[in-house]
Formats: C-alpha cells, sequence, structure tokens
C-alpha cells in the first residue's frame, strides 16, 4: 500500500457574474407577465399567482450573493428563464470537457505533471451531459492523459466519492496519478421560474490531482488521512431527468425534470448526518474537531456550515475554521467544498489537519481527512 497525497488543485470559474439584485429584478419581471397573463384563472383559483422574490430573502435564507454562470442573458430573459447554450458538434470539445481541460491544466500544474502521466481520470459531476462515451473519455483524450477514465455521479458528493476510488486506486497501486474533474454546469438544471430555489447554483469545474507520496514533485502536498463514504436514500432532493423522458411522453420543462427539494427538511436531516459523519471519521483516525485546523464544507446554505460548526467544535466556526465560498459562488454542488479547499489552504503550515467534506442529495455524505506535509 502506497502513501497518497492531493498534489494541485485547479479551478475554472464561468465567465458571467449573475447578481442576487439582476436575479430578483428579472424574477419578479417574470412573476408579473405570469400573473398578468393568468388573470382570469388566478381569480378562479384555478392557477397559483407567482408571489415576487426578494434579495433580501436569499441573502438571510442562503447567504448567497451573486453566482457565476455559463449564460447569464438566457437566464435573465423572462420569456426564457434558462440558460442559452448553443448545441456543438461532435467533432468539437464538448462545454463540460472545456471547462475540465481548464481546470484540469491549473491542477496539472500545481502538481508539476504532464497529462500524459496521469493513468486515471474521473468526471465526477451532478449532471453529465451525456451518457456516452464518457465524459471522462473525452477529457482524458483532449488532456493527453493514458489510463482509463470512467464517469460517476453522486450528485453534491460526487467529488469526494471520486476522491476516495482515486485515493484507493493510487494507493492500492492500479493507477500512478489520478485526476477528478468536476464540471458543474448547475446553472441548466436549475427551475429559474420557482421561486423557492432560483437563487441557488452557479456554474464552475474543479479538479484534483491525486497520486503517490513518494514520487510527488509539488511544492505543497496533502497527505491523505482517511477518507469515509456514507449513503442514505432520500426523496428530499431529486431530480427525475432521465433517457426515459421521451418514452414518458415527459416535456424536459415538467417541474419533475429539473432540481427539486424540501429545503427545510434536507437541512434537519442533513446537518446532524454531516457532524456525527465528520466525528465518526476524525476518531476512526484518533482526532478531535478541536484538533482540525480547518473544515472545507460542502457550500449550500451559510446556516447549514454554522449548524454543522457548532455540533463538531461547540462553538460558531470562523470564517477560518470553515471558509465560506458560497456568498461568491453559490451552491456548486459537489465543486463547493474543493473549491473551499482550493481557494482557503495555502496559509496552513506542515502538519496543519484539515477535512474535506460534502453533503446531498442521495443522501450522499464524503469526508477525506488531510495533513499538509
Ligand atoms: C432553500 C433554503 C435556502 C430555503 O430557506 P428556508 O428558510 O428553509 O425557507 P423556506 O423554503 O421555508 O421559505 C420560507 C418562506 O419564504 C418564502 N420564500 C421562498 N423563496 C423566497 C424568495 N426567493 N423570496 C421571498 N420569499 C421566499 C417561502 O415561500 C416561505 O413563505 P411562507 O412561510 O409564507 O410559506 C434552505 O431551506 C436551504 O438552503 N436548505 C438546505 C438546502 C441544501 O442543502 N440543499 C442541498 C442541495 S444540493
Amino acid at each position: 500500500m502506497h502513501s497518497v497525497v492531493i498534489s494541485g488543485t485547479g479551478l475554472w470559474v464561468a465567465p458571467e457574474v449573475l447578481s442576487n439584485d439582476e436575479l430578483v429584478v428579472a424574477f419578479n419581471a417574470y412573476s408579473r407577465r405570469f400573473n398578468e397573463e393568468n388573470a382570469l384563472a388566478i381569480a378562479v383559483g384555478e392557477v397559483n399567482a407567482v408571489p415576487d422574490s426578494s434579495v433580501e430573502f436569499i441573502e438571510k435564507a442562503s447567504g448567497i450573493k451573486q453566482r457565476y454562470v455559463v449564460d447569464k442573458a438566457g437566464i435573465l430573459d423572462p420569456t426564457r428563464m434558462r440558460p442559452r447554450i448553443a448545441p456543438r458538434p461532435d467533432d468539437k470539445l464538448s462545454l463540460s470537457a472545456e471547462m475540465a481541460v481548464a481546470a484540469a491544466t491549473e491542477a496539472l500544474a500545481a502538481a508539476g505533471r504532464d497529462a500524459a502521466e496521469i493513468d486515471m481520470v474521473l468526471c465526477a459531476a451532478s449532471n453529465l451531459q451525456r451518457p456516452y462515451p464518457a465524459m471522462a473519455v473525452e477529457i482524458q483524450g483532449a488532456l493527453g492523459a493514458g489510463g482509463y477514465a470512467f464517469d460517476m455521479n453522486v450528485a453534491c458528493s460526487s467529488a469526494t466519492f471520486a476522491l476516495e476510488q482515486a485515493i484507493n486506486s493510487v494507493r492500492t497501486g492500479s493507477a500512478r496519478a489520478a485526476l477528478v474533474v468536476s464540471p458543474e454546469i448547475c446553472s441548466a438544471h436549475l427551475a429559474w421560474k420557482d421561486r423557492d430555489c432560483h437563487f441557488i447554483f452557479g456554474d464552475v469545474c474543479t479538479a484534483l490531482v491525486v497520486e503517490r507520496a513518494d514520487t510527488a514533485q509539488a511544492a505543497v502536498t496533502w497527505e491523505v488521512l482517511g477518507s469515509k463514504l456514507a449513503t442514505s436514500y432520500s426523496n428530499s432532493i431529486r431530480n427525475n431527468a432521465g433517457f426515459l423522458w421521451r418514452c414518458e411522453d415527459r416535456n424536459p420543462d415538467d417541474r419533475d425534470q429539473l432540481f427539486r427539494q424540501e429545503g427545510r427538511k434536507v437541512f434537519k436531516e442533513v446537518c446532524p448526518m454531516a457532524a456525527e459523519h465528520i466525528g465518526n471519521h476524525l476518531a476512526t483516525l484518533g482526532l478531535t474537531a478541536a484538533g482540525v485546523r480547518r473544515f472545507w464544507l460542502h457550500q449550500a446554505n451559510l446556516a447549514m456550515n454554522q449548524l454543522i460548526g457548532r455540533r463538531l467544535l461547540g462553538h460558531e466556526a470562523s470564517a477560518d475554521e470553515a471558509p465560506v465560498i458560497l456568498d461568491e459562488f453559490a451552491n456548486t454542488a459537489s465543486a463547493g467544498s474543493i473549491i473551499a479547499f482550493h481557494r482557503h489552504s495555502q496559509d496552513l503550515k506542515s502538519g496543519d489537519v484539515g477535512v474535506i467534506c460534502s453533503f446531498g442529495a442521495g443522501y450522499s455524505i464524503g469526508s477525506i481527512v488531510v495533513r499538509k506535509n
């Protein structure tokens, strides 16, 4: 068994910033329009009026202030309310692969590795652009990586679950160096006409290089002390979109073909699960939360992370103990905890221990405990 390190991280950020103000103005233009067009049906109780959204609610309920998206004009058009993404011919790099190649190039540079030295590529995201050929194989080809590649989807825990596969493959010697990429085009699965969730997501891609400690070349590496995954079935976060839609005579705009959740329930059920999971994981490694220098938590909701911090530490986690990136990026599904790690790890000292932890649909929870070399 080999000792394993994370030796590089990379981040691709979608090109357009979308503020809460812009989002709410567009949503309220849509709701006014909808209510005018359906005035009669609303008056007789056949259709529910669409209530307005508000910036104050969004910031208080979630902590989100803005997000990055691949196309803002389509989202802000009250007659469209979804990003406009041009289809690409089969002989051009697909959008997910383009995002992944950019993030991977940064991660490989940080690790001091050529793509040809990678022999496992995992594309792990909550939405994969197509069923086959696997996105990961396209990314492997575009980068010039060797070995093999495959796709994984465990919703918001896709990146941590893929990290464990990469770690175990390197640990056992079936791969020398692995790349985990998470292209998250969340704006394409979001119901922008639903005020309960229209503010939640943004678009990014993260990348991580995992390799053997004894041959790593990066100036900074993170020794993997352990990884722990858990799942427990729940319908509280769900998206029914899938290849049966055509045979079910469904409309891709049907509400259940997009992200939906029971936010309160998720909040109540997932926070204690995540805190207990991290606490138990640390205990198996002979560690305690008090001995952890930093928690890079999934970025769905600020209050969620504050509650998990309180349960683990006995006090509200400071931004230094559990950095927040969701104010800038919103929820980026599986990429959130990896962005936090990418953005907020340089200042740690050699020997400092940190925990990367995701939680989300499934339910699924994944934690990776690392120590800075
Ligand atoms: C989604 C979330 C931010 C909503 O916050 P919340 O405090 O639970 O808010 P609720 O949905 O209970 O709504 C509270 C009220 O605000 C209203 N409201 C909802 N969206 C609104 C908006 N955009 N603007 C104004 N009011 C809004 C609701 O209709 C509700 O009104 P009511 O009390 O009259 O029924 C929060 O539940 C959450 O983040 N949960 C966890 C999410 C998560 O981790 N998901 C994982 C996804 S990967």
